[in-house]
């Protein structure tokens, strides 16, 4: 094809090459524990019994007062759910599993230093810590329903305390991941109006005890350049009496949890029974651009919708040990590591630091130790563990029945790694597809039901109905081998209620795109826009190709940077990949690939060649790369997530912006040595980009 024929494809109906993966059968063992193994259930959430189908995820709540309408469509697109009814996120995750099992642990916390106890915190002293946090915040703070309270906590058991102390009071929390920098903390506190920050002193990544307050200073510095004072600073201590940060504590500003809390030892706080169109929390969004998006979600649809996802997807048993190894910092772990889990009664477990510390074998020893059975992670974990450990597992005597990954597309390759080797071929897999934005699963197998296909969510989850939209709103047939934007057309319990603040920007990012009919309150005439790029294959199952602004146009061809991934860390020597957009004269875009290589492996020109090579022949010649890079790592935020627009700025020489919230700020400048030394001295160095060039560029892949 001629060049200009090329660029004349529309730029959602471009042909995706990607190879069919074959089908993996859930093992039978797990098929004959699982909470859904009638097919049966599909027909429960078929179209035609929607919206009543949710009925079966509320019903595993306790409600104060049971609804009288399930889905309220009158003010479109804020949908409201199981209207009239009335709970407590807090006694639903709490209270009450008392009766049956106080003693079981609720939460087994694993800390990172290895000779440190595991504590395990049962649903009884569960029960206390809330009730003496939430009457701390009640007595010592005066808040009240209704208010906003930050916190920038690590992953320590204070974290879901205090989520579910102020679920008890109806006061909405938000948790702002411990890794951000204090002023990403302190426009979260200025956004939210919160008047109080609760967070540590220090915690342990890595094998250091992190100066964590400091922080606090510079968030309580920015919320005030922003226009909120923040009143009280509560600051747990890792090891309570002795303080682990050089920040000095500002009187009658900041207090020890650990001195205020003998007041309120002992005391109950009655939970609030909230309607079901109360926020819980809000959980900030890293958005493309402009200003991060407070997803605002509700009480009661949302904690049903985790609650019945937990059951059926996660296939959570009351008798299972969970084990994601998410931060809570994240919705995965609002949603999957506290609420669902603890709303079903299960033990959940929480590890402190990082899964590679002090050495790859660190997960297989905790879940030998734990009894762990099911395990949830993200494919950067699992490439990681893959890179650093890939014989580790079978060194352990641990057994899963169920895994996830969620959070980025999975490369087949590294699937079948996760399966056949942490998995030991005996685990169902799912692959979960879902955002900040909805509060739990959209795309994923059901585990006993359907079966797995490598690098494949699967089909739309029980009651969420998707569909794939070109550009005009013409929807791309499932088996046209066809990339679109991925819509449901439906909307859910557990998508956020809107934007905090902002409910313009709600409807506009979400909603208007593929709107039929402003004025209209069916819901059938407003699909929700995730944003997400995706193909449908012949059987259902869905390809994520990533979000939507993660393409790089080769003059025309709109290459998802996953499947530019999948087809580097085909070639054998190769770890991890990232792909990025440079400008080029001729083709608008090309492709440069950075790879890193597994241990023991040299650099070489031949490797580079072999992802050449592999690119072209899984993909095409228009994908191949101008340049294959092979770096030590790349720069990754403190979440796994590969910050493309920084090496998309080393390649093109512009700015590669802000780095302070990368988990590795130190090898952007050894990358760009070697990189931008090569491409001088090859003469490749380019002319000064226009400005729409440097904005894209800027903000490629954009995540925060
Ligand atoms: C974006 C959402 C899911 C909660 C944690 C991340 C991508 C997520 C998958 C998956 C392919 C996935 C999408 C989505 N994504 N899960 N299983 N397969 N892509 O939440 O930070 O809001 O990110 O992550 O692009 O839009 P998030």
């Amino acid at each position: 094809m001629a060049l200009e024929d090329e660029a004349q494809v529309s730029e959602a109906q471009i042909a995706v090459h990607w190879r069919e993966e074959e089908y993996y059968q859930p093992p039978t063992k797990f098929i004959g524990q699982a909470n859904a193994s009638d097919p049966e259930i599909l027909e429960r959430f078929g179209e035609d019994r929607f919206p009543e189908c949710f009925k079966d995820y509320a019903d595993l709540l306790t409600w104060d007062h049971y609804w009288h309408t399930t889905l309220d469509t009158s003010n479109p697109p804020f949908w409201k759910w199981f209207v009239g009814g009335r709970l407590n996120a807090s006694y639903n995750c709490v209270d009450r599993h008392l009766k049956r099992d106080p003693n079981k642990a609720a939460l087994v916390w694993v800390p990172e230093p290895e000779e440190e106890l595991t504590q395990a915190i049962t649903y009884r002293e569960l029960y206390q810590r809330v009730n003496e946090f939430a009457a701390l915040l009640q007595g010592f703070c005066g808040t009240e329903t209704g208010d906003r309270v930050t916190f920038h906590l690590p992953m320590v058991p204070e974290l879901p305390v205090a989520m579910l102390a102020c679920a008890r009071l109806g006061v909405v929390h938000s948790q702002v991941f411990g890794g951000f920098s204090g002023a990403a903390c302190g426009g979260r506190i200025a956004d939210s109006q919160s008047r109080i920050l609760v967070t540590m002193d220090g915690y342990y990544r890595n094998g250091e005890l992190v100066d964590h307050k400091v922080k606090a200073d510079e968030a309580v510095e920015r919320a005030r350049e922003e226009g909120v004072e923040v009143e009280k600073v509560l600051v747990w201590r890792r090891h309570p009496g002795q303080y682990a940060s050089k920040s000095p504590m500002v009187p009658g500003r900041d207090f020890f949890v650990d001195e205020v809390m003998p007041d309120y030892r002992g005391k109950l706080v009655d939970p609030v029974s909230m309607p079901a169109e109360a926020p819980l929390f809000i959980m900030y969004s890293s958005g493309t651009t402009g200003r991060p998006k407070g997803c605002q979600h509700s009480t009661g649809g949302y904690l049903a919708y985790v609650a019945g996802t937990s059951k059926y997807y996660q296939d959570i048993h009351p008798e299972d040990t969970y084990w994601c190894a998410a931060d809570i910092g994240w919705i995965t772990g609002h949603s999957y590591i506290v609420y669902g889990p603890l709303a079903l009664g299960t033990t959940s477990v929480m590890y402190e630091g990082v899964p590679t510390y002090p050495d790859a074998g660190r997960p297989w020893r905790i879940a030998e130790r734990l009894g762990v059975n099911i395990f949830h992670t993200a494919p950067t974990t699992i490439r990681m563990l893959r890179k650093l450990g890939p014989d580790e597992p079978a060194k352990y005597d641990y057994h899963f029945k169920h895994m996830t990954t969620v959070g980025e597309p999975i490369e087949p390759e590294v699937w079948r790694w996760y399966y056949d080797v942490v998995g030991k071929g005996e685990a169902a897999i799912v692959d979960t597809w879902w955002q900040t934005e909805n509060g739990g699963f959209l795309g994923s197998t059901l585990p006993a039901l359907q079966p797995m296909k490598p690098g494949s969510c699967g089909p739309g989850v029980l009651g969420i109905y998707p569909v794939i939209y070109d550009e005009e709103g013409n929807e791309v047939e499932a088996g046209s081998g066809k990339a679109g934007n991925i819509c449901i057309r439906n909307p859910w319990p557990g998508i956020f209620q809107t934007i905090w603040g902002d409910p313009d920007r709600f409807v506009s990012t979400y909603y208007e795109k593929y709107c039929r009919d402003r004025d209209s309150k069916d819901w059938h005439d407003w699909p929700y826009f995730a944003n997400d790029g995706a193909m449908q294959a012949a059987d259902g199952y869905f390809r994520i190709l990533g979000r939507v602004d993660d393409v790089i146009n080769v003059a025309g061809h709109r290459l998802g940077t996953k499947e530019l991934e999948s087809a580097a860390v085909m070639v054998e020597e190769i770890a991890e990949a990232a792909a990025v957009p440079v400008v080029d004269e001729m083709r608008g875009r090309a492709v440069e690939m950075y790879v890193a290589l597994k241990p023991g492996v040299a650099p070489s020109k031949e490797v580079e060649d072999k992802v050449a090579r592999m690119i072209e022949t899984e993909i095409g010649k228009i994908a191949r790369p101008k340049n294959v890079w092979i770096v030590p790592d790349m720069p990754k935020t403190r979440s796994g997530k590969i910050m493309r627009r920084v090496i998309a700025g080393i390649s093109n020489f512009t700015d590669v912006g802000d780095t302070s919230t990368l988990a590795n700020p130190e090898v952007v400048e050894d990358i760009r040595e070697h990189v931008q030394g090569e491409k001088t001295a090859r003469g490749e160095v380019p002319k000064e980009l226009s400005a729409k060039d440097q904005e894209e560029i800027r903000q490629f892949g954009q995540a925060e």
